[in-house]
């Protein structure tokens, strides 16, 4: 199962969607192949936010070797399930998406966001990792394909 997670920057959100995701498959022997990238190309080659590395670090993950890619037109091909934190993804995935694909998109919580902690601090960044691990959690438990 090949999982695409979605934010504004990929600097934030969507890297520790990616990690979280990937650990949790890890823990439950599920095989996922989890990737990350931006709708918009501000930090394309940059790493992960400071404060998001640092937050990982203090669960155990790691995040140093992200660098931020953009959304491709062949991702929704290569992807089964492509995941959007927020609403403004997840409109800019199904504007972009060709309708063969679009069965693979979805908002990552069920019916609601994953805050933006960009112009946040440290706690902001532990809400949205809390929120991509019940995410992943929720989503690993029941079935990948469950839209
Ligand atoms: P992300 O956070 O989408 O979770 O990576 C943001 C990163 C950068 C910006 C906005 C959100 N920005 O405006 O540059």
């Amino acid at each position: 199962m090949r999982v695409l997670m979605v934010c504004l920057g990929n600097i934030c959100r969507s890297p520790l969607a990616k990690v979280a995701f990937a650990a949790e498959a890890a823990r439950k022997g599920v095989e996922a192949d989890v990737d990350s990238c931006g709708t918009g190309h501000w930090h394309v080659g940059n790493g992960a936010d400071r404060r998001g590395v640092a937050c990982a670090k203090r669960h155990g993950l790691d995040l140093r070797s992200h660098r931020a890619r953009v959304l491709a037109d062949s991702d929704f091909r290569d992807f089964d399930r492509i995941f959007a934190m927020d609403r403004s993804n997840l409109q800019v995935l199904q504007a972009r998406c060709p309708p063969a694909h679009r069965h693979k998109i979805a908002l990552f919580l069920d019916d609601a966001e994953v805050p933006d902690p960009y112009y946040g601090d440290d706690d902001d960044f532990e809400v949205v990792l809390r929120l991509c691990q019940d995410a992943s959690t929720s989503r690993l438990t029941t079935s990948l394909l469950r839209r």
